[in-house]
C-alpha cells in the first residue's frame, strides 16, 4: 500500500479548494483499511475518510491521514417476490449505482439520480432530493470501527436518519469507515412524482405513463438546468440546510413576509426554503473575491477560480448573519467543514 505525504486534495474535492493532506492513501480492500488503521505510525493521527469530496469544505490543510475509499462491487444478495436487496461497496459512484438499479428495473432510487459522490457517503447525511431520501429504501450498512477494526452492521433504525442527518454525521462522527450499503429496491415500482417539477418535466418530455427510467431522466434534466456542474464551477451543492421553525414563529414571519417559501411538516413545524431567505437578503449572484453565491440557486456557494476554503467559509458566515438579522432565522451549514 502506498502512503503519500503532503498530497494535494485540490482535484479530490468538488469545491476545488487547494488544501493538502499530511498523509494520503487510497484503499481498495477492507484488509488495506485494517492494515493502515492498525499501523503504529498512524494510530494517533487524525483520520478522514474521503469519498467523492462533494460535501466537504477544506478550510485548512489536513494534518492527519486521508483515507480515500475505493472499495468496489455491486451484488444482489437476496430476492423476494417484491424486493431485490442490492449491496454496493462504498467506493462505487452513487449515480452509476443508481443507473444500475434504473437499468435493471429496480425501483426506489430513481429520484436520487445525478447526486454527486459515492455510495459510502449516501447514509452520512441521508441524501435526499425530489421527494425521496435514501432512508426510504435503505436496508443496512457495514462499517469498520476505526478504533478496533471490528465490522459493525447498522440497520435503518440504528442509523437514526433525519433530514440531512444520521448517527455518522454527529454521534459517531469520524469513528467508522462505511464499507458497504445494502438497499432494498422494489420490483413493482411505487412512483414518487409529487415534487412539482418532476410532473412538469415529464409532460415536457412527452411522457404520459411514468417509468423508473423516465423519472430518472426527468430528475437529471431538472438538476442539470438548476445546479452548477462541479467540473465547471467548484461547489458542494446546497451549502446550508433548509431551516425548520415552529408554527408560531412561522405565523409571525408570514405576517411580515407573506411571500416566504415554506413547507408544512407533520410535527407542526415549518421548513423554510433557505434559498429564498438568502435571495431576499440580496446575496443571489454576489461575488466576493473568488467566492460567490450561485446566480440560479442562492443555496449553492461557489468557487469561481482560486477561492480558499476560508473565503467560502467567511462568505457563509456573512450570509448566516444577514439571514439572522432580517428574518431572525438561524441557518445551519450542511457541508462538512474541515
Ligand atoms: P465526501 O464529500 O467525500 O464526504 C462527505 C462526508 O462523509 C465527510 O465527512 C466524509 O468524511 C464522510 N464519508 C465519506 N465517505 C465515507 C465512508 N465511506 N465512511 C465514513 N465516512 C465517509 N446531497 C443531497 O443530499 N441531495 C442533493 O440533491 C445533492 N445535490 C448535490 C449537487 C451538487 C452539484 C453537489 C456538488 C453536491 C450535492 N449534494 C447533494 C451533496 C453530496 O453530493 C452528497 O452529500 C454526497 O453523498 C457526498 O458524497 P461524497 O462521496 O462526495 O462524500
Ligand atoms: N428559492 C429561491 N431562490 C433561490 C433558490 C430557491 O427563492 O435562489 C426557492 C424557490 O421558491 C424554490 C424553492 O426555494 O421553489 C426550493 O428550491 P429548490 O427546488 O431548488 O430546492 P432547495 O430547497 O433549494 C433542496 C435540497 C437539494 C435538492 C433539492 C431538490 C436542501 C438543503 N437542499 O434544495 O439538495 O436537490 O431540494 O429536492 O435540502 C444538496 O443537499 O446539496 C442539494 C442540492
Amino acid at each position: 500500500m502506498i502512503v503519500h505525504e503532503n498530497y494535494s486534495l485540490k482535484k479530490l474535492n468538488t469545491f476545488g479548494i487547494g488544501a493538502s493532506a499530511r498523509y494520503f492513501a487510497e484503499l481498495s480492500s477492507i484488509d488495506g483499511f485494517r492494515e493502515i488503521l492498525s499501523d503504529k505510525q498512524f494510530i494517533d493521527k487524525q483520520k478522514l475518510v474521503l469519498g467523492g469530496g462533494s460535501n466537504i469544505l477544506f478550510t485548512k490543510n489536513f494534518d492527519g491521514i486521508v483515507l480515500k475509499n475505493n472499495l468496489k462491487g455491486i451484488k444482489i444478495i437476496k430476492e423476494t417476490d417484491d424486493y431485490c436487496f442490492i449491496k454496493a461497496s462504498a467506493g462505487e459512484v452513487w449515480h452509476q449505482f443508481v443507473m444500475y438499479c434504473v437499468t435493471n428495473n429496480y425501483a426506489g432510487l430513481e429520484n436520487l439520480s445525478l447526486i454527486p459522490g459515492n455510495v459510502g457517503a449516501s447514509p452520512m447525511q441521508n441524501i435526499g432530493a425530489y421527494g425521496v431520501e435514501i432512508k426510504d429504501c435503505f436496508y443496512e450498512l457495514e462499517a469498520l470501527h476505526i478504533a478496533d477494526n471490528t465490522i459493525h452492521t447498522f440497520t435503518n433504525a440504528g442509523c437514526k436518519f433525519g433530514y440531512r442527518e444520521s448517527v455518522f454525521k454527529y454521534e459517531y462522527r469520524n469513528q467508522f469507515v462505511i464499507i458497504s450499503v445494502t438497499y432494498q429496491l422494489r420490483k413493482k415500482p411505487l412512483f414518487n412524482t409529487s415534487y412539482g417539477a418532476i410532473e412538469k418535466e415529464l409532460e415536457k418530455m412527452g411522457i404520459k405513463e411514468p417509468s423508473i427510467q423516465a423519472i430518472s431522466r426527468a430528475v437529471c434534466n431538472i438538476r442539470s438546468s438548476k445546479l452548477p456542474d462541479p467540473a465547471k464551477i467548484g461547489n458542494a451543492g446546497s451549502f446550508f440546510k433548509n431551516p425548520e421553525i415552529t408554527g408560531i414563529k412561522y405565523s409571525l414571519l408570514k405576517q411580515k413576509f407573506p411571500e416566504a417559501v415554506s413547507y408544512p411538516l407533520a410535527n407542526g413545524n415549518v421548513k423554510l426554503a433557505a434559498g429564498w431567505l438568502i435571495e431576499q437578503c440580496g446575496w443571489k449572484g454576489k461575488i466576493v473575491g473568488d467566492a460567490g453565491v450561485h446566480k440560479l440557486q442562492a443555496l449553492v456557494l461557489v468557487n469561481y477560480n482560486n477561492a480558499t476554503g476560508n473565503e467560502i467559509y467567511e462568505l457563509s458566515q456573512k450570509i448566516m448573519d444577514s439571514v439572522k438579522e432580517k428574518f431572525d432565522v438561524d441557518l445551519e451549514r450542511e457541508v462538512n467543514i474541515i
